[in-house]
């Protein structure tokens, strides 16, 4: 009989985001193999590992872009291990990518004005309820002034610098109004000054959106969360607060034994 929320004797008692043992196999590569993860609303959790650790391969699990070839992804208790990508973000998964994804021809508020219209139902219309449009208004205005782009609206992306283009994206992430946002290296390529302002941005994101945020940079990652998880080889290695994950040996030996990319 399929699960219903009624069925369920802790209804409502469910992590936001659970993986049960997920794994994403290329052939003999165990690129993610059996993780198990747990993500309450608004908790902001760092993955850090090595290149090839599995990180963004786990990310493409969550949202779907490479189903899980084993185990199972739950959001609110619902398994949704295979459902599509869109279906996905319509329960409020959203995510950023590690290279950056931008019409760098368009205004900063156009790409975020397409961002709105992507997850809207009249997509193809032409015609715009005066209603609809101030909604678009307002989600617009409200994704600017969290990442600190307010000033930039009318620049054409390729204006802006890097730094305010990856901003960018994380605003246009923000106007499908997730509850679970996934970071891949936010800060990879910027400027120490950039860093900061984006730093500033993740910290200031709603109390109640739940993050998981990829970095190589550890000072910045630990800054800005509640739990660290440690990836090699696909796998988890560790898991703690910032504080266990500052201290712990496994961690200082991936990361001091090898040179860590910039
Ligand atoms: N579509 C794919 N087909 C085959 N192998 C893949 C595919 N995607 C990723 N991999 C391999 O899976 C492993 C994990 O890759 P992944 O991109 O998840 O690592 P990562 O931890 O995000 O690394 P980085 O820090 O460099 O971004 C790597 O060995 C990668 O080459
Ligand atoms: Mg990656």
């Amino acid at each position: 009989m399929p699960e219903t929320l009624a069925s369920r004797p802790h209804a409502g008692a469910d992590p936001l985001l659970q993986l049960q043992g997920v794994s994403i196999h290329f052939g003999a590569l165990k690129a993610v193999d059996a993780v198990t993860l747990q993500v309450a609303q608004g908790e902001r959790v760092a993955i850090l590992g090595p290149n090839g650790a599995g990180k963004t391969t786990l990310f493409n699990a969550i949202t779907g872009i490479t189903p899980a070839t084993g185990g199972k992804v739950l959001l609110d208790g619902k398994n949704i291990t295979r459902a599509a990508p869109n279906a996905r973000a319509r329960r409020g998964i959203a995510r950023t990518f590690q290279i950056t994804n931008l019409f760098s021809g368009l205004s900063v508020q156009d790409n975020l004005l397409l961002a709105t219209r992507g997850l809207s139902r009249s997509r193809f219309a032409f015609w715009r309820s005066s209603d609809a449009q101030g909604d678009e208004r307002s989600i617009v205005d409200s994704a600017l002034a969290r990442c600190q782009l307010e000033g930039k609206r009318q620049l054409l992306v390729r204006e802006i610098s890097y730094g305010e283009q990856r901003q960018l994206e994380l605003a246009m992430s923000l106007t499908s109004a997730p509850r679970l946002l996934l970071l891949d290296e936010p800060a990879a390529g910027l400027s120490p000054a950039e860093r900061v302002v984006m730093a500033g941005v993740i910290r200031g994101l709603p109390a109640t959106l739940a993050l998981i945020l990829i970095e190589h940079d550890i000072d910045l990652a630990l800054g800005l969360v509640d739990r660290v998880v440690c990836m090699y080889q696909g796998a988890v290695l560790v898991e703690g607060t910032p504080d266990q994950i500052r201290g712990n040996a496994q961690v200082q030996e991936i990361y001091l034994g090898r040179p860590r990319r910039a």
